[in-house]
């Protein structure tokens, strides 16, 4: 079975959502820690309240990036993880931890990438006049929220909502879809080669997954 680890900042409603689905049985693999860079976030009683282990990695403990990124990295190892499922980590990895780990990190993004990279993307999509909004689940690359798309899911922006309008249609979408992904991970059916995600040996397209 295959094992993978969480990396969280804050909430970790995505945390939750994966816990879900891997009790019901619908996760083929199994999450062996939780790891995240804030030592109060929620995402850690979450983690704690199913008996998963979790690791506090505070950057003030670390002369730089780089150092605290190697302890992750070894703590990752250790725990056999053959998977990284970034999920509200609100830290920026260094290249040398994406390259050591390469083609086995995935983050899920709220925005139509590559439109709105970065921070407040609803805001952003509001104050643009968007008419719509989304999440990406992608692998990580070195360049922030880019990487091989595996699926974006839309939801509608209409003229008078306000963030959380929006946010909470994003947020229920990133719920159902990333378990799914990370499951095609797990089983074996998603793997990225050479900077591209393919699914069941098919190259996706540069929007990630499309259902027919
Ligand atoms: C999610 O909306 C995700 O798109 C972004 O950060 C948020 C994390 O929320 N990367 P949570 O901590 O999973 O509740």
């Amino acid at each position: 079975m295959k094992k993978f680890v969480v990396l969280i900042s804050g909430n970790g409603s995505n945390l939750q959502s994966i816990i879900d689905k891997q009790n019901l049985g619908q996760i083929s693999g199994k999450i062996c820690g939780v790891i995240s860079n804030k030592a109060d976030a929620y995402g850690l009683v979450r983690a704690k309240n199913e008996g998963i282990p979790t690791f506090v990695f505070s950057r003030k403990d670390y002369k730089s990036n780089l150092e605290m990124d190697l302890a992750i990295a070894e703590q990752i190892e250790r725990l056999g993880a053959g998977l990284i499922v970034l999920a509200g980590y609100m830290k920026i990895l260094t290249p040398e931890f994406i390259q050591r780990f390469e083609g086995k990190i995935l983050n899920i993004h709220p925005s139509l990438l590559p439109k709105y990279p970065g921070l407040n993307t609803y805001q952003r999509a509001i104050e643009a006049g968007d008419s719509e909004h989304g999440t990406t689940i992608h692998f990580v690359n070195e360049e922030v929220d880019a990487g091989a798309v595996v699926l974006q899911a839309k939801v509608p922006i209409y003229p008078d909502d306000e963030v959380e309008d929006v946010m909470g249609r994003v947020v229920e979408q990133e719920h159902q879809y990333y378990p799914l992904v990370v499951e095609w991970f797990c089983s074996g059916r998603l793997v990225a080669k050479e900077g591209k995600a393919f699914l069941d040996g098919r190259e996706l397209s540069i929007t990630g997954y499309a259902e027919e």
